[in-house]
């Protein structure tokens, strides 16, 4: 079900989120010494970040290797089902070389926990994770990210990727989410 809802608060406007990942950029490039990096989003929430992270470390002379897996643990609503499931893997040959994980929030931290496992799994030599957002307010996992675009409170978050029921990923900036009914489910 989706609910009636609001979209008004921004929380970080463009240019800060265009700033912050130019800063990103550098300090994954400086971390990362080899050529290509590779790199694994997290499907869908992740692909307007990865999209500029990699043109920025792109403009600072690095390439990238990208792939993408989808994962799902959220029906329409703004609380995980708790279960983290692959609705489709990657191709990308992992094996012996470190991954970056690009992911658009980390919340209770059950989705990147599960997508670190699964390429250990695959072979791949180490894995490191960045998260456009972070919620640790949340967090359930003993996981933290690597790279950090920005701490968010425990509210409900759309935009530049992230999603509620489908809707908002297209909004350029990232905005809080407000229920008319004002009951959280
Ligand atoms: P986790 O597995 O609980 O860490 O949740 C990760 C996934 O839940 C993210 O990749 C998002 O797709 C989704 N998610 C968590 N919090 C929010 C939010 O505030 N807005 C939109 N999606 C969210
Ligand atoms: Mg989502």
């Amino acid at each position: 079900m989706i609910r009636e809802h609001h979209v008004r608060k921004v929380l970080v406007g463009e240019r800060r989120i265009a700033a912050r990942v130019r800063k990103l950029a550098a300090e994954i490039s400086r971390d990362h010494p080899e050529d290509p990096i590779v790199i694994i989003g997290i499907l869908r929430g992740s692909f307007v970040f990865l999209a500029d992270l990699v043109r920025a470390l792109r403009r600072r002379g690095r390439r990238a290797v990208i792939d993408f897996m989808t994962l799902r643990s959220y029906g329409a609503g703004t609380r995980s089902s708790g279960r983290v499931r692959l609705a489709k893997g990657f191709s990308a040959d992992v094996r012996g070389r470190r991954v970056l994980l690009v992911d658009d929030i980390l919340d209770t931290g059950r989705t990147a926990e599960f997508a670190r496992r699964y390429l250990l799994r695959r072979g791949a030599a180490g894995v490191r994770i960045c998260a456009l957002l972070d919620k640790p307010a949340r967090r359930t996992r003993r996981i933290a990210a690597d790279y950090v675009g920005f701490t968010v409170p425990d509210v409900f978050v759309v935009g530049y990727g992230l999603d509620y029921a489908g809707f908002h990923r297209d909004l350029s900036s990232i905005a809080e989410v407000t229920f008319t009914d004002s009951i959280r489910d």
